[in-house]
């Protein structure tokens, strides 16, 4: 029931759109060929219904070939790449544990914030599942992939620890190309961080140095064009920014959201992606909403230590 909720309407509405026009100009030649005599009207009938079986049975061979070498979005390629064991997915299970279960947060958010302003929400959920992929390429310099080991940005100039968090929006999309995925989804991961700021190391490297610019610091992606894009790029900052929150009460985490999607919206980055005012409301009011019901501190038992377990997995920030 989910997965019919969330099916890409504007492209239902083409293949409906497409199969009318092709009974229509069938029967047309049925028709004409019935009328002019050139054959019995049984003849006709029977190639009609043998022409329109081929046709099906042609169009199913050839649609995963249509999926892959074209970048075509169906919903069964869309289906295909949500599951888990999909290669790509799979590898980020095991190599970025720590980035898949982000991406999976991400777009839990992320879709349910589609259907709150009428985005294509399996398209959204599939976007956020990809959009950090490229960090499968240097998994340890992500801080949530650290699990308290050595951090490799202890070593480097905050101006290459930001080339290196750049680096991943490139990589994902070189990946996600490798992979033919959906053009669609390419885009989402393209645009998923617009040409915003590492703040982090921006101001680290300020700090010592008063002739940085801050153009160096910021991401080379574009905006996000769409809405499924824009949905994808808030639900990511706010779900970095609540982790990050060691005990957070509701209002904190409330806060926290609205702060995080007002710097986006006054930095311009979701002026191209056509989500109103109205609607990115609406999205703070769901994040917030999702965020405190899953970031809630459980109850604690007699015997239990003063923090507990989920509280100590979101402390590392993940600024990427
Ligand atoms: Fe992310
Ligand atoms: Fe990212």
């Amino acid at each position: 029931m989910r997965e019919i909720d969330a099916l890409n309407r504007p492209m239902v509405r083409r293949v409906v759109r497409a199969g009318f026009l092709g009974a229509g100009a069938a029967i047309g030649v049925m028709v004409l060929v019935a009328v002019s005599g050139l054959a019995e009207w049984w003849v006709v009938l029977l190639g009609a219904v043998l022409g329109s079986m081929l046709g099906s049975l042609v169009g199913r061979a050839l649609r995963p070939i249509g999926e892959r070498f074209f970048g075509i979005a169906t919903n069964a390629r869309l289906l295909e790449l949500a599951n888990p064991s999909y290669p790509l997915l799979r590898d980020l299970i095991v190599r970025a544990p720590g980035t898949y279960t982000h991406s999976v947060v991400t777009a839990y958010l992320a879709e349910a914030g589609a259907h709150v302003v009428g985005a294509n929400a399996l398209l959204t959920r599939v976007g956020a599942y990809y959009h950090d992929v490229g960090k499968l390429m240097r998994p340890e310099f992500f801080f949530e992939n650290l699990c308290g080991g050595q951090n490799p940005h202890d070593k480097a100039r905050p101006e290459r620890s930001a080339e290196i968090i750049h680096q991943h929006v490139a990589d994902g999309v070189s990946l996600a190309e490798d992979y033919h995925l959906p053009s669609e989804v390419i885009a989402i991961i393209e645009q998923h961080h617009g040409t915003s700021l590492v703040r982090y190391f921006y101001r680290k490297a300020a700090e010592g140095d008063a002739s940085i610019f801050e153009a160096d610091f910021r991401y080379h992606g574009r905006h996000p064009q769409t809405k499924e894009a824009g949905l994808v790029m808030l639900a990511d900052s706010a779900e970095a920014a609540v982790r990050a929150l060691r005990t957070p009460r509701d209002d904190e985490v409330e806060s926290t959201v609205r702060r995080v999607i007002g710097e986006r919206l006054s930095d311009g980055q979701l002026d191209e992606s056509t989500l109103t005012t109205a609607d990115i409301d609406r999205l703070a009011e769901a994040f917030s909403r999702m965020l405190i019901s899953m970031y809630h501190p459980r109850l604690e038992y007699p015997g239990e230590s003063h923090r507990s377990e989920h509280v100590d997995i979101r402390h590392q920030p993940s600024r990427a």
